[in-house]
């Protein structure tokens, strides 16, 4: 279970370019449970995201990760528990270009400092339970649409997180690689994952795969 209390992130605080991107977040998001936060553009979804996966500090509030207190964690906690605990899809999926798509599976796996063998059989694995083993060698840049969405995905897993965050992962495709991808964390939701979207793509909120919907507006929550 993930529990936000009161939890705000002011931009450029002070400055005459000051904005609320997260006014006042309190919010427990259940765990095992597919958890889609929508809202329109600009709305703080995003912001929310990389707060809930400790990728940026809120300006105020706190965060609680299981029984652990983790606002107050000095930075190098911080990485270790979103690299242990968290999976990120990012909108646009961010590959990087000019290597391949194993190389990009690994990437997130390497402050672990893990075997190289170990964690190349590892993402094989992963891109083969895809159907991309034989686009492993190819270059990220050279990948379709639904292989670019798969390596992403791929890539999330690769530490096996027990929460995975997707910021508007259908974004960029069509209406049949959304179900696709619905189908995908259908699959990581038996097993047992926690799966928190931002989207608002009505072929991911309106899916039977939802638990739970949570709207935001202005920053706010509005239940
Ligand atoms: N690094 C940043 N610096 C300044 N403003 C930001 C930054 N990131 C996001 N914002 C602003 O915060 C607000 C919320 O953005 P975001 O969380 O990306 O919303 P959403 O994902 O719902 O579109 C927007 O007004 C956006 O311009
Ligand atoms: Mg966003």
């Amino acid at each position: 279970m993930i529990v936000l209390e009161s939890v705000k992130k002011v931009f450029n605080q002070g400055r005459p370019n000051e904005l609320v991107a997260v006014a006042d977040a309190s919010l427990s998001i259940d765990a095992s449970k597919v958890t889609v936060l929508k809202g329109p553009s600009g709305s703080g979804k995003t912001t929310l995201l990389s707060i809930i996966g400790c990728m940026t500090r809120p300006t105020a509030g706190r965060i609680h990760l299981g029984d652990r207190e983790i606002t107050s964690l000095p930075e190098r906690f911080l990485t270790a528990v979103r690299g242990e605990t968290f999976g990120f899809i990012f909108q646009q999926f961010n590959l990087i270009r000019g290597i391949t798509a194993l190389e990009n599976v690994m990437i997130p796996a390497y402050p672990k400092g893990e075997r190289y063998g170990i964690l190349k059989g590892r993402a094989m694995g992963l891109l083969a339970m895809f159907n991309l083993a034989d686009k492993s060698a190819s270059k990220a840049e050279w990948l379709s649409g639904g292989e670019a969405q798969r390596v992403a995905i791929a890539r999330a897993l690769i530490n096996n997180p027990s929460i995975l965050i997707a910021d508007e992962p259908t974004a960029h495709l069509d209406t049949k690689l959304s179900g696709e991808f619905m189908e995908i964390m259908a699959g990581l939701h038996r097993q047992g994952r926690t799966i928190i979207i931002a989207s608002h793509d009505p072929v991911v909120y309106e899916s039977s795969l939802i638990n739970r919907t949570v709207e935001m507006r202005d920053g706010r929550i509005v239940q």
